[in-house]
């Protein structure tokens, strides 16, 4: 398997929902999700790129069913697309209940992280080398959400009067 390759760097990271990421009506809090989202992410990013990564984005998520205490989560990464020192990461959640294997795709999610160097710069990673016909179709799609993405980045600086 080629190391630039999607499948290199793939990650599925497994969790169960314990009493302290849940709320009071005993589902998973959304950040909790987020911050899983965003380790997947990490790790995904860093074996393609062999370099620390940083977030520099996650797309809007939507949360399409609840996750319950004691469920088993599941967050699927894998490398969509890559540019000269970025990369999106693409997620998939889903969650099982454990006793009636119950199971959601609970969300979906795009996360660009960026490799930095020693200073903190942006520094260039390996360009992804998509094998199959769907993973071309995939790095298609994401350049596509990549340059809307772009478009839509805040400005910096703004007064917190603005607010
Ligand atoms: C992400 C970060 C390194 C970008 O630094 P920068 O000086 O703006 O760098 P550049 O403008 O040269 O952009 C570098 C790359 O990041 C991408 N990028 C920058 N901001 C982005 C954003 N908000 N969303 C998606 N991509 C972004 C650029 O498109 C560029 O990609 P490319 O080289 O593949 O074309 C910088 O903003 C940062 O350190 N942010 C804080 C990161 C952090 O701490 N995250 C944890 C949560 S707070």
């Amino acid at each position: 398997m080629k190391e630039t390759s999607p499948e290199h760097s793939r990650v599925e990271m497994t969790q169960i929902v314990l009493p302290q990421h849940t709320n009071a009506l005993g589902t998973i809090f959304g950040g909790v999700v987020l911050s899983w989202v965003d380790i997947a992410a990490a790790i995904c990013a860093q074996k393609h790129c062999k370099k620390t990564v940083v977030t520099a984005s996650i797309d809007a998520m939507n949360f399409l069913a609840p996750i319950h205490l004691g469920w088993i989560v599941y967050i699927k990464a894998k490398v969509n697309y890559t540019s000269r020192t970025s990369c999106e990461v693409g997620i998939e959640v889903s969650a099982e209940n454990p006793q009636s294997s119950e199971y959601h795709h609970t969300a979906t999610a795009y996360v660009t992280m960026v490799a930095i160097d020693s200073y903190a710069r942006p520094t260039a990673i390996p360009a992804l080398t998509p094998q199959t016909e769907e993973e071309k179709k995939i790095f298609e799609e994401a350049k596509l959400r990549r340059e809307t993405r772009l478009k839509n980045i805040p400005r910096p600086n703004r007064r917190h009067s603005d607010f």
